[in-house]
C-alpha cells in the first residue's frame, strides 16, 4: 500500500483543493486522524498517523474506504505530501498513471451496480467457488444467452479466469469477488436459473464452515426461480449428506442424486479426486416455489436517530473498545474520532462470514454512514438495532 513518513506537518486548512484532489475535512482521533478525500465521485479517508517514539507521520489510506484504484490514492498522497509535509524520511508512493484507467474486464466489485446491471437478464446461472474457471467457461461456452455469474474470494482465480474468458472472446461472463453467501443475501427473488457449487472446501471437521447452511439453502430457495436448481458436485460424502439434510428441511422439493456421473468437463479438484479413484457425488435439487421480493423498504434503525450536544458528550464518555455478539451477528465498537461538533464512530459488523467495516457521523442534525450505506442483510440490519440501542444507553 502506498505511504510516506514525514518529520514536519504543516498547518492544514479546509476544505483544499488542486490537480482535482480534494480534501474536504479532518476528524480527529487519539494518535490518528482522518482526512476525508475525494477525487472525481470517489471517497475515502486518508490517515494521518503520529509515531510519537520516533516523532515522524505516517501518512497512508484508511484500509476499509479504499477508493476502487489504487491510483487515486498515490494522487492523494502526493497532493497531501507537497502541500502539507516536509522533511520526508521515507515513501513509496510512485504514481503510475495506468494504474489510475486499468480495471480488469468482467471482475466486477460494486456490488450495487451489479445488481442493477443484472436484474433484466433473462436468463442467469451462479457458480459459487469456480477456482480454476473449467466449469465456469464450458458452461458461457455452452449457453451464449445465459449470463454466468462466477463468485470467487481468491482474487488470483478471478483474475485467471478473466483472462481465459477475455482470450475467448467470451462476452457473457461476470465474476464478482465476494462471499457467495453475501452476494445470495442481497440478489432479487425468483433471478436464477441455476446455481452450482462444484468441490467446495468440505470442512469436514468443522462443518459450520461451510458455505451451506439452513441461511444459504433459504438464500438459494428464494433467489432461484420456480424452474430453477441447485447443483452440488463433490467428493466428500459428509458434504453431500450434510447438504441434502439440509434442504430437506424444506417440505417440497425434488433430489436427485448421481454418483460417479461424468461430466463433459472435468475441474482441476475433480481430476485430482478421479486420480485417487475417490466417489464423486452429484445432488440436484428443484421445485423451488415462487418466493416473496426481497423487502427493501426496510430502514436502518439508526436513519433517525438524532443526538443534541449533551447526548454527544455522554456517548463521547462513555464510549469504549467492545464487541457484542448476537445469535448470527456481531457489532464491534472499533474507533472514536471528533469532528467539528460532532463524532465519528468506526464499527465493524454484520454476519460471522463477512464483516462490513463502517464509518457513522453522529451530530445534532442527525445520524449516517459516512460512505455507502451497507447492505440490507437481515444481519447487518440486526447489528445496526443493536448499534442504536448502544447509543442510545450511552446517551443515559
Ligand atoms: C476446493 S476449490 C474448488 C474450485 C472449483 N470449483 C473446482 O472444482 O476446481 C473451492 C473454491 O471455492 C472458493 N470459495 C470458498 N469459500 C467461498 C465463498 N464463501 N464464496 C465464494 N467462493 C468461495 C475458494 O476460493 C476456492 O477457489
Amino acid at each position: 500500500m502506498p505511504n510516506f513518513k514525514c518529520k514536519t506537518l504543516k498547518e492544514i486548512q479546509l476544505p483544499f483543493e488542486k490537480e482535482g484532489v480534494e480534501f474536504l475535512w479532518m476528524a480527529k482521533g487519539e494518535n490518528v486522524d482522518l482526512l476525508f478525500t475525494r477525487i472525481e465521485q470517489e471517497n475515502f479517508f486518508l490517515q494521518i498517523k503520529k509515531d510519537v517514539k520516533n516523532h515522524t507521520w505516517l501518512i497512508k489510506g484508511e484500509k476499509h474506504t479504499k477508493p476502487s484504484q489504487i491510483g487515486y490514492l498515490q494522487k492523494a498522497l502526493l497532493v497531501f505530501k507537497e502541500n502539507f509535509t516536509q522533511d520526508v524520511v521515507c515513501e513509496a508512493v510512485a504514481l503510475k498513471h495506468t494504474r489510475l484507467i486499468q480495471k480488469t474486464p468482467l471482475i466486477a466489485n460494486d456490488l450495487k451496480e451489479i445488481l442493477e446491471q443484472i436484474q433484466d437478464k433473462k436468463q442467469i446461472y451462479i457458480e459459487i467457488g469456480f477456482g480454476s474457471g473449467r466449469h465456469l467457461l464450458y458452461q458461457a461456452r455452452q449457453n451464449p444467452d445465459v449470463l454466468i455469474i462466477g463468485i470467487e474470494i481468491y482474487t488470483p482465480a478471478l483474475e485467471q479466469v478473466a483472462k481465459l474468458a477475455l482470450s475467448e472472446k467470451l462476452n457473457n461472463i461476470l465474476l464478482i469477488e465476494t462471499d457467495a453467501r453475501l452476494l445470495l443475501s442481497v440478489l432479487e427473488s425468483n433471478l436464477v436459473d441455476k446455481i452450482f457449487l462444484h468441490f467446495p472446501v468440505p470442512w469436514d471437521k468443522k462443518p459450520h464452515r461451510r458455505v451451506v447452511g439452513i441461511n444459504f439453502a433459504n438464500e438459494c430457495a428464494r433467489v432461484l426461480k420456480e424452474s430453477g436448481q441447485f447443483e452440488l458436485r463433490t467428493d466428500s460424502f459428509l458434504y453431500f449428506d450434510f447438504t441434502l439434510e439440509t434442504f430437506l428441511n424444506f417440505s417440497h422439493l425434488k433430489a436427485l442424486i448421481k454418483k460417479n456421473e461424468n461430466l463433459e468437463i472435468s475441474s482441476k479438484y475433480e481430476d485430482r479426486w478421479k486420480r485417487q479413484n475417490k466417489d464423486i457425488y452429484d445432488l440436484i435439487i428443484s421445485g423451488f416455489g415462487w418466493s416473496e421480493a426481497l423487502n427493501k423498504d426496510q430502514k436502518f434503525a439508526i436513519e433517525e436517530l438524532c443526538f443534541d450536544s449533551k447526548e454527544l458528550k455522554s456517548i463521547e464518555e462513555k464510549f469504549k473498545n467492545e464487541v457484542f455478539k448476537g445469535e448470527d451477528f456481531f457489532l464491534h465498537f472499533e474507533k472514536m474520532y471528533l469532528k467539528d461538533e460532532s463524532l465519528l464512530i468506526k464499527i465493524a459488523f454484520g454476519a460471522f462470514y463477512k464483516s462490513e467495516h463502517m464509518y457513522i457521523n453522529l451530530s445534532c442534525n442527525g445520524v449516517n454512514f459516512v460512505f455507502d450505506k451497507p447492505f440490507k442483510t437481515k444481519e447487518n440490519l440486526k447489528a445496526i438495532e443493536k448499534l442504536r440501542e448502544i447509543l442510545y444507553s450511552y446517551t443515559k
